[in-house]
């Protein structure tokens, strides 16, 4: 069975983009998502949300985002859940970070590298497989554990924002009285340390009287 990928480019990597396609079309399925034609006013992550949720969803089995640098596409690529992506502009990061990290989206930037090196790291990085030994499986897993942490965690606020909208859910709660208690709390304190360094002015006084 061919192997699925999904590659998406914005303006910074468009032509790369093609290129690529032309290259890699006969070796296996291309989905493009995009952009199909130059516009220089594109962004790149509405191209890379098409890419990642290809992957995430198994729709391919790998994507390519091509951007300016590569770093636009990686960092909002890696904000999908089950996208794992990074930028190599090398081959052995190419084919590792698939090996050892399951990398399932490579980013390559086309104002760093040119079509020779792009074609050289896609190679490596489709050909490559996850290696599957327990050490890696284990990182990966804490990984996703990460990942499923911060989901829990936007859950959970979500959560609090939909209580708080609902407002007969809502305790009473008057500002002005809570800071009216602030307020004479502190004038307390205050009044609390000048009543002790009264006390010391007043020892040290009579310590002075007495002559000590
Ligand atoms: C677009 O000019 C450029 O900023 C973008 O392609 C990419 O390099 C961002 O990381």
């Amino acid at each position: 069975m061919r192997l699925r990928v999904a590659i998406g480019a914005d303006h910074g990597g468009f032509e790369l983009k093609e290129e690529l396609i032309r290259r890699l079309g006969e070796n296996v399925t291309i989905v493009d998502m995009g952009a199909h034609e130059f516009d220089a006013s594109d962004d790149y992550p509405d191209y890379v949300l098409a890419v990642g949720r290809a992957v995430a969803t198994g729709e391919v089995d790998k994507g390519i985002m091509l951007c300016g640098s590569g770093v636009g596409a990686c960092v909002a690529s890696n904000k999908i859940r089950g996208v794992r992506a990074a930028v190599c502009h090398d081959t052995y990061s190419a084919h590792q970070g698939v090996e050892h990290d399951d990398l399932n989206v490579l980013c390559l930037g086309a104002r760093v590298i040119g079509i020779e090196v792009a074609t050289e790291l896609t190679v490596a990085f489709l050909m490559a497989r996850f290696s599957g030994e327990e050490r890696h499986l284990r990182r990966l897993e804490k990984v996703t554990a990460i990942e499923e942490a911060m989901f829990a965690i936007r859950r959970d606020v979500d959560a609090g924002q939909d209580a708080a909208d609902g407002s007969e859910e809502l305790e009473p709660f008057d500002i002005s009285s809570e800071e009216e208690d602030l307020e004479e709390d502190e004038e307390d304190e205050s009044e609390q340390e000048n009543v002790e360094e009264d006390g010391e002015d007043e020892s040290e006084q009579e310590e002075k009287e007495q002559g000590q």
